[in-house]
C-alpha cells in the first residue's frame, strides 16, 4: 500500500512514552545467560533495556504514555473517538488492550481495537487512524504502540534475550491548519513470517511444543531483510510525496539495532545525526519503539515545527511501512 495524503490535513497534536522502572544492563544478561557486554554493544548497540515488573502489563505501561499525550494536545479522553492500539503483547487477547484503555481513560465513544502488525504495528495503526479521519470517519484518534516482549522471550535463550526490552508510546491525532501526514507506504511478505514466529501463539496446532510461546528468530534471515525494506519503504514514500533524501530533517527508524539502523541511513544518503537512536538505552520494543524515540527527540527539542520526519518499521510479518510527515506541533 502506497499513498500520498489527501483532504483535511491532520496531524500528530499530542505524544507521549512511557518505560518501566527497571533497567537491565548487558552486565546483568551476562550473568543470566552466556553473552558479555562486548559482543551485545558490538552487533546491536544496545546497552540496556527495560523490564515490567511482574504486575505491569501492557495497559500498564501505555496509560501513563495516553495520558501525557492527552495532555500534550489538551484534548479530553472523552473527546477521542478511535482508539487503536497496536501490540504483540497485549494483556491478554480479550478483552482486547484497546477496549480496556478508553475504559480506564474515560473514552466511551471511542472505537477501539488491538492492531497486530509486529514491530511494524505503530506505522500500520498511525495510517489507519490517518485513514480513518481523512475518511470523516473519526475526528479525533488516539494510537498507542507498546509491548512487553520481556513476557514472551525465552529467558534462557541468548540470541533473542538481548535483543528486547519493554516500553510504550502514544500520539493524539487531530485536524489541524497545516498538513502533517504526507504520505505511507505500508507492506507484507507472508512468506518471510517463518524468520520471526511466536509458535503456539494461536489456532495452529504445533505438535512439537518445543519453545511454543517463546519469540523465534532467524536473526540473519531478519537482519538481511531489515537492511532491505529499511531502505526500499522509505524510498518508496518519499518518491510518492516528491520529496528529495536531502529534505529529510528527523529520521526515526525502527530502533531494532544500531547496526541496521546506521546502514539503512547510510544506504539512503540521511547523515547520522539527523538519525534518531535510542536503542542503546531500551532494546527493541516492537511497537513502542517509534513513539518511544519521537518522543524522546521531541523531550531533546530535535523535533521543531515545519521539521520534515521519516519514520519507518519493519518487523514480525515481515511486515514494514513508512510515515512521511511535517512536524506541527
Ligand atoms: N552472545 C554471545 N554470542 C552470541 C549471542 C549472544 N547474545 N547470540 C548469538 N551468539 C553467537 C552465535 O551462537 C554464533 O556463534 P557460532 O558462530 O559459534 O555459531 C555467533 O554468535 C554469531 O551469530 P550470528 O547469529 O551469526 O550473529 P550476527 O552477526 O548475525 O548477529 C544478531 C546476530 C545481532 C541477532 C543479528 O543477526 C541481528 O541483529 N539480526 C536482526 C535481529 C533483529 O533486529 N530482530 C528484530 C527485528 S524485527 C522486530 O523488531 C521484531
Amino acid at each position: 500500500m502506497l499513498g500520498k495524503a489527501q483532504g483535511d490535513p491532520i496531524s500528530i497534536t499530542g505524544l507521549g512514552a512511557y518505560a518501566p522502572k527497571r533497567v537491565l544492563t548487558n552486565e546483568e544478561l551476562s550473568t543470566l545467560v552466556d553473552t558479555t557486554d562486548e559482543w551485545i554493544t558490538e552487533r546491536t548497540g544496545i546497552k540496556e533495556r527495560r523490564i515490567a515488573a511482574p504486575e505491569e502489563a501492557l495497559t500498564d505501561l501505555a496509560l501513563p504514555a495516553a495520558r501525557a499525550a492527552l495532555a500534550q494536545a489538551g484534548v479530553e479522553a472523552r473527546d477521542v473517538d478511535l482508539l487503536v492500539c497496536a501490540t504483540v503483547t497485549p494483556d491478554m487477547m480479550f478483552p482486547t488492550s484497546s477496549a480496556l484503555l478508553a475504559d480506564v481513560l474515560g473514552a466511551p465513544d471511542a472505537g477501539a481495537y488491538d492492531l497486530l502488525a509486529g514491530c511494524t504495528g505503530f506505522m500500520y495503526a498511525l495510517a489507519q487512524a490517518y485513514g480513518m479521519m481523512a475518511a470523516g470517519l473519526a475526528e479525533r484518534a488516539l494510537v498507542v504502540g507498546g509491548d512487553v516482549l520481556s513476557r514472551i522471550l525465552d529467558w534462557t535463550d541468548r540470541s533473542t534475550l538481548v535483543l528486547f526490552g519493554d516500553g510504550a508510546g502514544a500520539v493524539v491525532l487531530e485536524r489541524t491548519p497545516q498538513r502533517g501526514f504526507l504520505g505511507f507506504e505500508l507492506g507484507a511478505d507472508g512468506g518471510g513470517g517463518i524468520h520471526l514466529s511466536l509458535p503456539g501463539s494461536g489456532s495452529r496446532r504445533i505438535e512439537d511444543a518445543t519453545g511454543n510461546g517463546y519469540v523465534h528468530m532467524n536473526g540473519r534471515e531478519v537482519f538481511r531483510f531489515a537492511t532491505r525494506v529499511l531502505v526500499s519503504s522509505a524510498e518508496a514514500v518519499l518518491d510518492c510525496c516528491g520529496v528529495s533524501v536531502d529534505e529529510v530533517d528527523v529520521y526515526v527508524p525502527h530502533q531494532a539495532n544500531v547496526r541496521i539502523m546506521d546502514h539503512a541511513a547510510q544506504k539512503l544518503g540521511i547523515p547520522r545525526e539527523r538519525m534518531v537512536v535510542n536503542v542503546d538505552r531500551y532494546g527493541n520494543t516492537s511497537s513502542g519503539s517509534i513513539p518511544l524515540a519521537l518522543a524522546e527527540a521531541q523531550r531533546d527539542g530535535r523535533l521543531k515545527k515545519g521539521d520534515l520526519v521519516l519514520m519507518t518499521g519493519m518487523g514480525a510479518g515481515l511486515t514494514w511501512g513508512s510515515g512521511l510527515m511535517k512536524w506541527t506541533l
